[in-house]
């Protein structure tokens, strides 16, 4: 993970980079630094341990004047969070560099390096570049050939930002399995991890592709691509508002963007339903014609973009009458596979740069899949870029590191990718009239659900003494207890799990007493009956019962029963609606609890390490 941000300037940047440290601080936070070039030969750098308002802090006791840069938000994968290893790594006073992703050979290159005569003073996978990048620097490379020299040595992923004391006529960035982008000024250029720790100071990028080498002056920016050949990237203007990443009156990112959910879901059905149809170039020009050849489909993702491919798969069984097959990426990458005839490999993610997703994606590209499409929230995305077919949701930016309202928009989208494979198949045209009547009621069934909070606020308080709860679901409600029982650990720690309630009996209800708080998502559907008699179950052995209910579920409260009633919804839309009351209940157990809502701990929002 980690952020980087660089600038060369006519102004000072000390400001500008921090601003951009702190709208990337989702990526990371245990450490931050920052290095500017005061004047040629003068390199003076700040880091801190914590949160980039502590290198704020350190900034503005002893200012950092320069107006050549780079700086880090850190995510610790080698080497503990501490001070010693925060970026950015410096050799000798000589040279500078921030990096994002792992170089694999570092033990060798350290081994190396040490007998060589290099001091390391940090335990990261990083400081062997900086080291190398010295040695090529006064072994007499300029800058951008001792980049080129260094990177053919390095193994793993980087995104890389570079300076030499020697030089501050340039900055240097490298791109490797790491995301970057190039932000275009006028007299000014800014290398960052994401478009949004730039948009204060500029809406033109240019994104870096794999293997390209970049150098930055004021005046103009040059690109190399992996094969040393001189390239023009476009510059793309990006109509993301600077605002749009901020918390506004909200106490919380996390809180705000729950609220968000029903104008994020009308943004991504925008433009495509048309009258009582699903619009088929949602998915592109060539969408119609290979979604026709299918005859099952396999989908791959992480975290919360996982659970939103477990809930699909029951739609694309039960409406579109696919086979589906559902797995995490980082098992799906390391597993010999049979891919069946004609076969739809879909990925979804919210970040589009999740490393086990995108590695999945490509390993997907060579093992005789159909077409590939990529469910995400963010157009320039490595994931986008690489997959034939794309279906974004338009979320927009998420900044809480638990995932809300992109998990629900990208639930409409599957909802929408199952309409359309639909129509091929079992769905006929007064079937998915009725599906899109449906699904154009959505925002607004979300909108009356979030008015449940100050109910849920007040129930959350009988869950902040706990250790321990359990989530139960049945069918489709099943991947949504999972999502609730991962949002309740992710931000409150207190330790979560779900189950398919018929399941119960098989080992967890060994656990119930009436120190355990069970959590039921319990729609009006076929399994309500089943779902009652698991919750007698538990009720029997003395558990906690909360459950979520449909308005008309008949169910008795008192004796250990607690009902929350959801506003009435069709079962097509209950996974969504269901998930808003897991979400707010999280939220408020973990204000309660006086957690970091919205950066929990050792957690990152964008995981680009696998
Ligand atoms: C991290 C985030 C989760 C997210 C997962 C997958 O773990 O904290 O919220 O669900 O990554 O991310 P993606 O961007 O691929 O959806």
């Amino acid at each position: 993970m980690c952020g980087i941000v660089g600038a060369i300037a006519q102004r000072p940047v000390a400001a500008i980079l921090l601003e951009g440290l702190r709208r990337l601080e989702y990526r990371g936070y245990d450490s931050a630094g920052i290095a500017v070039l005061a004047a040629p030969e003068m390199l003076n750098r700040a880091r801190t341990l914590g949160k980039v308002a502590r290198l704020s802090e350190a900034v503005a006791a002893q200012p950092l004047p320069g107006t050549l840069g780079i700086a880090h938000t850190r995510w610790a994968t080698h080497g503990a969070p501490a001070t010693h290893n925060a970026h950015p790594h410096i050799c000798r006073d000589r040279c500078a560099i921030v990096h994002n992703g792992i170089i694999e050979n570092h033990e060798t290159l350290r081994r190396e390096q040490t007998a060589a005569g290099h001091r390391f003073t940090s335990d990261t996978d990083t400081e062997v570049v900086v080291h190398a990048l010295y040695d090529a620097l006064t072994a007499g490379a300029d800058l951008i050939d001792a980049v080129r020299q260094v990177t053919a040595h390095l193994q793993g992923a980087y995104a890389l930002g570079v300076i030499d004391t020697h030089d501050p006529e340039h900055l240097v960035a490298a791109r490797q399995g790491s995301p970057l982008v190039i932000g275009v000024g006028f007299g000014e250029h800014f290398i960052a991890s994401d478009v949004f720790a730039l948009l204060p100071v500029t809406n033109r990028f240019i994104f870096l592709e794999e293997g390209d080498i970049a150098e930055l002056t004021r005046e103009q920016v040059r690109i190399w691509n992996r094969d040393g050949v001189l390239v023009e990237r476009p510059v793309k203007t990006s109509a993301v508002n600077a605002d749009a990443a901020e918390r506004g009156a909200y106490r919380h990112f996390m809180l705000k963007e729950i609220f968000e959910q029903p104008q994020a879901i009308a943004a991504t059905l925008e433009g495509r339903l048309l009258a009582d149809r699903v619009l088929p170039e949602s998915f592109g020009n060539q969408a119609a014609a290979l979604f026709a050849q299918l005859q099952a489909v396999t989908i791959v993702a992480c975290g919360t973009s996982y659970h939103a491919a477990l809930v699909a798969r029951n739609w694309i069984e039960a409406i579109a009458g696919l086979p589906c097959q559902i797995e995490v990426a980082s098992e799906y990458r390391y597993r010999a596979h049979v891919v069946l005839p004609n076969t739809l490999f879909v990925t979804i993610s919210q970040s589009g740069e999740t490393a086990d997703t995108l590695a999945a994606l490509r390993l997907a590209q060579t093992s005789g899949y159909t077409t590939t499409l990529a469910i995400c929230n963010v157009p320039e995305s490595s994931l986008v870029r690489e997959s034939d077919l794309v279906l974004l949701t338009r979320a927009g930016p998420e900044i809480g590191v638990a995932s809300t309202k992109a998990f629900t928009t990208q639930l409409t989208a599957l909802l929408l990718l199952t309409v359309t494979l639909g129509r091929e198949r079992r769905l006929d045209a007064a079937g998915e009239a009725q599906l899109v009547r449906l699904l154009r009621t959505l925002p607004s069934k979300i909108e009356a659900v979030l008015a449940l909070d100050n109910q849920i606020a007040v129930l959350a308080e009988q869950f902040v003494d706990k250790q321990h709860t359990l989530f139960l679901g049945r069918g489709e409600q099943y991947p949504i207890a999972m999502e609730g029982a991962l949002k309740l650990k992710e931000i409150s720690y207190i330790h979560a799990e779900a189950y398919p309630a018929g399941e119960l009996k098989h080992g967890p209800l060994a656990l119930i007493d009436e120190e355990m708080p069970v959590v039921v998502v319990a729609p009006n559907n076929a399994l309500l009956e089943k779902l009652k008699s698991n919750l007698e179950e538990v009720r029997a052995r003395g558990g906690q019962l909360f459950v979520f209910a449909d308005f008309q579920v008949p169910l008795d409260e008192g004796h250990g029963v607690t009902v929350i009633r959801l506003p009435e919804t069709d079962n097509l839309l209950a996974p969504l609606v269901f998930t808003v009351p897991l979400q707010l209940l999280a939220y408020h157990v973990a204000v309660l609890k006086g957690t970091d809502v919205d950066q929990p701990r050792n957690l990152a929002k964008s995981v680009t390490v696998e």
